[in-house]
């Protein structure tokens, strides 16, 4: 694989192209956007923001990077790997050796790398540009220590900084949908590829920390009428896994929602526990533009 930086990132301003220098990026208007040390760039202004520090504390974004690591949802960005690998080399567009991937609410940049790496030694998959997008920038910042050859930015997925129809394939996982900002950035059939949790996923943990657990046919199900794609494929992966770590089950519940919404008397049983037996139960979508 050929990797390249991204080159088609945009002004959150006026949404003209980026153009690198060393230490920057700078649009036709003169807006500039500083590269920080670390690495990534921050095309999030002040007027796209609906709080002070938005998206995922660093208390999450370490949990998670924590989690990850251990492993134990490999076989998610396995599968994930596999799919977007057949997206790329049963591209049949015009220019199907040169691909852009967005992870759209890339967080700590688990999958991602993960992708990366994977793709890295595959032959036949062309030219390839890799942008992780996170409103997080303690989440960004957490992802730019993994790997060096992704274009890492603070932006939002409403508004993703890229120029229109120049990506092919949009990732997002367990992340903030928007498919207005989606059909923006993806090319005349691009792909969205969203991992969204399954009825049973993380069951055994949500039956300790909420009195009563939704019911499958009471769980959000993907809604795509009048988004601009279509449903092309979906998958189901369900697989168990043994958490023989009380950190290891108090990072899992800092990484989710369900920290925030669960009982104090759920929280604390849960942050006691030894050891849980977890069921992983995620759906794979891949959608197309119209
Ligand atoms: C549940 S986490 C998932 C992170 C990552 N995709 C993963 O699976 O490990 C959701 C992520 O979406 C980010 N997020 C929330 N709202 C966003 C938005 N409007 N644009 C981009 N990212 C957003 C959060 O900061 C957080 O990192």
């Amino acid at each position: 694989m050929n990797i390249t930086k991204a080159q088609n990132l945009a002004c959150p301003i006026d949404g003209k192209k980026l153009k690198q220098t060393d230490k920057q990026y700078v649009c036709e208007n003169g807006h500039t956007f500083d590269i920080a040390r670390q690495g990534y760039v921050n095309l999030l202004p002040v007027q796209h923001k609906r709080s002070k520090q938005p998206g995922d504390s660093k208390a999450m974004v370490l949990a998670r990077t924590d989690f990850l690591n251990a492993g134990y949802y490999q076989a998610v960005a396995e599968k994930l790997t596999e799919m977007v690998s057949a997206q790329i080399i049963n591209d049949n567009s015009i220019n199907h050796n040169e691909h852009c991937i967005l992870d759209a609410g890339c967080g700590e940049g688990y999958y991602f790398d993960f992708i990366f790496n994977a793709l890295k030694n595959e032959t036949g998959v062309g030219k390839l540009s890799f942008i992780g997008l996170d409103i997080s920038k303690d989440a960004v910042i957490q992802a730019a220590k993994r790997n060096k050859q992704i274009s890492w930015v603070v932006g939002t997925n409403r508004q993703p900084p890229v120029e229109e129809k120049s990506v092919d394939i949009i990732l997002c996982l367990f992340g903030f949908i928007s498919f207005d900002g989606f059909y923006k950035t993806v090319k005349p059939g691009g792909k969205i590829i969203i991992v969204d949790p399954g009825a049973e996923h993380l069951k055994e943990l949500r039956e300790i920390i909420y009195p009563e657990i939704k019911k499958p046919d009471q769980q959000r199900s993907l809604q795509t009428e009048n988004t601009g794609f279509s449903l092309v494929h979906s998958e189901k992966l369900q697989f168990k896994v043994n958490i023989a770590n009380k950190t290891q089950i108090n990072n899992l519940l800092l990484m989710t929602p369900h920290f925030y919404r669960a009982s104090k008397a759920g929280r604390e049983v849960a942050c006691n526990l030894q050891q849980l037996d977890l069921t992983i139960d995620v759906v794979f979508s891949v959608l197309e533009k119209s």
